[in-house]
Parts: structure tokens; C-alpha cells; sequence
């Protein structure tokens, strides 16, 4: 088990490749991808990493090294995982909202391909008839996940073609004589209660049969993960007990045996990432005591964007004496990354540390306020290794044309 990295370490990754700085460590992913192996070793069930959560290379060829497959949400993933070396049968695209010729470049790749709207499945049907396998993005009705704005499977959502639209789908199943192996659904993300799951394989049964050249059925992402003290992540354990009881409950359904697939990203990364940033400035004002670090929501957009919270350790004075602050960043906007929060005595310089930053990070970060982006880390084998230099001023000016 790798023990988390100590705030000596961090802090000496720090010094050397400066702030701020994302760092990852590689043997938390493994750790993670072995619970849910372990977890799952007697069904037969596949992991493809939600790579939208961190989509580093070095990241990539990490989780590929490590078996798992690879889920994508854009072209530019599918090409980075087959970049990284995923071979095109364990690439999966699941599309929202694409205009069709970015799922003709899919299939020219030849990936697996999940399509998400009548409108395309439509098109994908003329086009390639029977001779391309294709899932179903369903949309399951289901209402779960952290917050509204990561909760995708309710019937508000525009994820996903609605699950009570099914006839349609099988009309152009038959129209075309499509080749449909997967059905699948996203429900939502950090997703505790594992029955969310197991409704929504109760379902994807009652359509199974209907579609005869099924073999999978994709329940997408969604694991949680612990942020708070005190909180748990998603019993994996249960869900792999619960995921095997509904297929026993239903055996065989359609008539042939079905692989389970899951799309953890968060489950995969979060934890294995720190955001270091050093303190700036502290002021001392009537509401609170801001404690304004290096960065700010263009680094690590979180908690601003779902109110999320991320523990904040003061890794160079842990001993100091609790206090009150309100970390806060050094965007032209109100950049509050915690409000009221309980951090040992902060001073200016000291290095401040956000954890389980490892997923959706670096990922949303941004150059607002033409600020660089931040370096990323990979500490593998008790080493680190620089996987992405931080932005130059030239960084800001690469893409524009002057006039
Ligand atoms: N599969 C599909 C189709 C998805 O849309 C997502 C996430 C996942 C899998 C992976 O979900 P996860 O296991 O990471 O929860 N930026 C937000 C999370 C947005 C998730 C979007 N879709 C955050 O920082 O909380």
C-alpha cells in the first residue's frame, strides 16, 4: 500500500520544481485500479479510465502499463490514448453533442464508438449500416451524483438519448440493421450508493433483450472518493457483490453472457494528486484572515465551479497552532478556494497543499489573467519526474496572430 506523500517530500518537490505545482503519484493510481480489479476478479468486468479526469501522457501510459483501458470524451483523447499506446480495441469514445464527422474520424481510427443522440445514431446508420459496431449512450432517468452540475443521468439532462425513447432507437436498429454491442449509461459522478448502479442495470435489462448482438453493457463512471475527513469512497467491494447478484437475479439475460464495463475517472486519479502553492500575502481584516496563495480557480477550478471541497494542509508548519482562514488566490475575481477554514498557523512562504487534486486539476486549468499554466510531477518509484514544464511567456502569445 503506498503511504500518501509526506509533507517533507512535497515539500522538497516543491523547492526543486516550484510552485505551483501539480504532482501525482503513480502508485496510488495502481492502488486504485487494483481495488476494483481485486473487487471484480470474478465477474467478468472492464475498466476503462475516464482519462477527461487527467489526460497527461505519462498518465496514460502509467494506467495502460497498469492493464486498464481508456474512455474518452473528445477526438483529441482518442488520439492522445492512442498516442500513449492503448490499442484501438480498448479505446472507447463516448461522444455528447458532436457534430458527426468527428464520429466518422472515430471509426476511421477505429475505436469503440458510443453514440449519444437519435440524430447521430441516424447518420451513423446510413453511413455504416451493419459494418460498424456501435453502443447506445441511453439516459437513464436516474437523479444521483455529488451536485447538479456533475449529475448526468437525470431526465433534465441532455446526456444520452432518454431511455423512455428506446423504441426509437430499436426503429433505426431495424431501418439500418445496426450492430449494437453496448448499452450505456453515465448516471452522475461521485456516486456513493452503490443501488444507483444496480438501478440502473435493472434498467438496461429490461432492453437487453431486445438488442441481439449485445455484449456489454457499460455503466459508466461516477465512483466517490473520500475528500473530507470522515467521508468514504464508494464500496467497491458491495458494488462488485451487487453487480453479480442483479446478473445471477437475471441470467443470461438476451441470451448470452454480458461483459460489465465501468468508466471510473476520479476513482482512478483523484487521490494520487497534490496541488502545492506557496502563501503569498496574509491579510488580517475584519471578516476573516486570507491566506492568498500562487494560484487561484485558473489552476484548480473546483471549488469555485461546484463548491468542492478540497482538504488544505500547511505541509511547512503542520505543528502550528489551528487557525481560521480564508484561502483565497490571486485571480482578478473572487477566487476562494475554502472560506472559514481550519489550517495550522499560516505564515508568508509557507507551502500550502490541496489534496485529492488529482483529477479534474490540471485538467480545468486555465491561463486566465494570463497567468502560466501550472508543472506537473510524477512521483514513480519513490522518484519525481518533471511530465510538464510550466508555461513561458511565450506560452501566452503561441497561437495568436499580430496584426
Ligand atoms: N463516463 C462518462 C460518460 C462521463 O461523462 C464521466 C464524467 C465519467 C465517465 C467519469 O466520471 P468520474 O468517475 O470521474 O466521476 N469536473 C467534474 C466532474 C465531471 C465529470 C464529467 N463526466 C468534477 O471535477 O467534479
Amino acid at each position: 500500500m503506498p503511504q500518501q506523500l509526506t509533507p517533507a517530500t512535497l515539500i522538497n518537490i516543491g523547492q526543486q520544481f516550484g510552485t505551483p505545482l501539480y504532482v501525482y503519484h503513480a502508485e496510488k493510481i495502481r492502488e486504485q485500479y487494483q481495488k476494483l480489479t481485486t473487487a471484480f476478479k470474478n465477474t467478468d468486468t472492464v475498466f476503462f479510465y475516464a482519462c477527461k479526469a487527467l489526460t497527461n501522457i505519462n498518465i496514460l501510459k502509467y494506467i495502460l502499463s497498469l492493464g486498464a483501458n481508456v474512455d474518452c470524451s473528445s477526438i483529441n483523447e482518442v488520439k492522445l490514448a492512442l498516442y500513449a499506446g492503448f490499442p484501438r480495441e480498448r479505446v472507447l469514445y463516448t461522444s455528447n453533442g458532436i457534430a458527426f464527422d468527428e464520429i466518422e474520424e472515430a471509426q476511421s481510427l477505429g475505436v469503440i464508438i458510443n453514440v449519444d443522440s437519435l440524430s447521430n445514431l441516424e447518420k451513423f446508420g446510413k453511413k455504416y449500416g451493419h459494418s460498424y459496431p456501435v453502443g447506445i449512450r441511453l439516459r437513464p432517468n436516474i437523479m444521483a451524483g455529488g451536485n447538479l452540475k456533475i449529475s448526468t443521468g437525470h431526465d433534465k439532462s441532455k446526456f444520452g438519448i432518454p431511455v423512455d425513447q428506446a423504441d426509437k432507437v430499436l426503429q433505426l436498429v431495424k431501418k439500418y440493421d445496426l450492430h449494437i454491442t453496448d448499452l450505456h449509461i453515465h448516471t452522475g459522478s461521485e456516486i456513493k450508493d452503490v443501488d444507483v448502479f444496480v438501478k440502473g442495470i435493472g434498467i438496461l435489462f429490461d432492453l437487453i433483450p431486445k438488442f441481439k448482438e449485445l455484449k456489454f453493457i457499460d455503466l459508466g463512471g461516477g465512483f466517490k472518493v473520500p475528500y473530507k475527513d470522515g467521508d468514504t469512497e464508494t464500496d467497491i467491494p458491495l458494488l462488485a457483490q451487487k453487480v453479480s447478484e442483479a446478473f445471477a437475479n437475471h441470467p443470461n439475460p438476451g441470451g448470452r453472457p454480458l461483459q460489465v464495463w465501468f468508466e471510473p475517472g476520479k476513482f482512478f486519479v483523484s487521490e494520487c494528486g497534490y496541488f502545492v502553492t506557496k502563501v503569498n500575502v496574509i491579510k488580517e481584516t475584519d471578516a476573516a484572515t486570507f491566506v492568498s496563495v500562487d494560484s487561484g480557480f485558473n489552476h484548480l477550478l473546483r471549488p469555485m465551479f461546484y463548491d468542492s471541497y478540497h482538504q488544505i494542509v500547511n505541509i511547512s508548519n503542520p505543528q502550528g497552532a489551528p487557525k481560521k482562514y480564508s484561502v483565497v488566490g490571486n485571480i482578478c475575481e473572487t477566487d476562494t478556494f475554502a472560506w472559514d477554514r481550519t489550517i495550522a498557523e499560516v505564515r508568508e512562504g509557507d507551502y500550502l497543499v490541496f489534496y485529492n487534486a488529482g483529477a479534474y486539476g490540471f485538467e480545468m486549468s486555465s491561463n486566465y489573467n494570463s497567468r502560466y499554466k501550472p508543472a506537473e510531477v510524477l512521483v514513480k518509484d519513490g522518484q519525481p519526474h518533471l511530465i510538464r514544464r510550466r508555461d513561458v511567456f511565450e506560452d501566452l502569445l503561441r497561437n495568436q496572430i499580430e496584426l
